[in-house]
């Protein structure tokens, strides 16, 4: 077997032992004699991968009593609708805070539906920074504050939540389960899986439960955070292997040493690779220091005509997907919990390599 190193922003790499875990228990699953994605979600060998998975987050987190959590299918995406449709009104429209391609997109898909109101952009200064909280323009009625905290196409993550008089609502698809959070700050915490959690195809929603609002009978109840909260997120059948997925990776997160200890390593795996960026006059990372993501590192070659061959000799070396988004181009390393610190050192092996034979 031969596993190379995955710098893909999403889908992107698990741990070993979760793929182990998840082969080893494929065909019979619990002893059912079939796997999970053959057993009923309304099963009690489904219910407990489904509590399992609740409480183990529960604790990873330590997410208080009074807030919800749900296990949505879709994407992020169809949360970037959910929110103000859950949330919002016309005369109580979210505020948006837009510092990157993700929060762009959550204020767009609100703005449609008449219920965002745009209260600060970096775009002009192309989505490098966060704009300074002294200009958001946040001080009327809203319903809540959005903001993405890792912006994972242009690295730029925020060290701490902002602190508002809105209940805040993050998007933490790029970086759950990376560093501690107090969720008690938090009126809603979402996050697509197939980057810290799992695999594509689930969507884990925190929220208040002081939030969970009736909606009009014309949006569908599918759409309902209260009503998918009451059905213990299966008003219909949710996206179990990626759920149970979920399951392995949080238990494999508090066999590591938690949150605490996530947070440490990839404070080590982006502080090595940024340090070796910094000290370069061939590679570049042009995010300030202060709004520099720890998990996706976008960086360039001064000489960006040899892009696409570093990427293409990248791979055959053993190291995928570093190609950057195609609105931003050059390269990017997205080094989620799984990506070992191997990884980086191997990546650092090639960068100086791929200099010493180019520049
Ligand atoms: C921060 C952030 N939000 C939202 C999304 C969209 O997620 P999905 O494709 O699961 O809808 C992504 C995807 O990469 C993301 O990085």
């Amino acid at each position: 077997m031969t596993r190379i190193f995955n710098f893909c922003a999403g889908p992107a790499t698990l741990p070993l032992p979760v793929l182990e875990k998840a082969r080893d228990e494929l065909l019979d699953f619990s002893g059912t004699g079939m796997s999970v994605m053959e057993i009923s979600h309304r099963s009690a060998a489904f219910d407990e991968v489904a509590d399992r998975s609740e409480a183990c987050l529960r604790r990873l987190m330590s997410i208080p009593d009074n807030y919800s959590v749900l296990f949505l299918a879709g994407g992020a995406t169809t949360q970037f609708a959910q929110v103000p449709v859950n949330l919002a009104t016309a005369d109580k429209p979210g505020a948006y805070i837009v510092n990157g391609s993700w929060s762009k997109k959550a204020f767009a898909i609100a703005n449609r539906l008449g219920l965002a109101h745009l209260a600060s952009s970096s775009e002009d200064s192309g989505f490098k920074s966060i704009p300074d909280q002294a200009d958001w323009d946040i001080n009327g009625q809203y319903a809540y504050l959005h903001y993405v905290s890792n912006e994972t196409i242009s690295g730029v993550q925020y060290r701490q939540p902002p602190s508002v008089a809105q209940p805040l609502v993050a998007d933490m698809s790029s970086d759950i389960l990376s560093r501690p959070v107090d969720v008690g700050k938090f009126g809603v915490i979402y996050a697509g899986a197939q980057k810290n959690i799992g695999q594509a195809g689930i969507t884990v929603v925190i929220v208040r439960k002081d939030l969970l609002n009736d909606l009009p009978p014309a949006i569908p109840d599918l759409q309902s955070w209260k009503i998918q909260s009451e059905k213990g997120s299966r008003l219909n059948t949710p996206a179990t292997f990626a759920w149970y997925i979920a399951g392995l990776v949080f238990e494999w997160i508090e066999e590591q040493g938690g949150v605490g200890r996530m947070a440490e390593l990839n404070q080590h795996k982006s502080d090595t690779l940024y340090r070796y960026l910094d000290q370069s006059a061939f590679y570049l990372n042009d995010i300030p220091a202060e709004f520099r993501s720890h998990m996706n590192i976008p960086f360039k070659i001064t000489d960006e005509s040899l892009h696409t061959k570093f990427i293409a000799e990248a791979e055959a070396a053993g190291l995928s997907s570093l190609k950057g988004h195609r609105s931003v181009g050059g390269m990017r390393a997205s080094i989620y919990n799984a990506m070992p610190i191997e990884g980086i050192e191997a990546l650092i092996g090639f960068m100086t390599e791929f200099e010493n034979r180019t520049g």
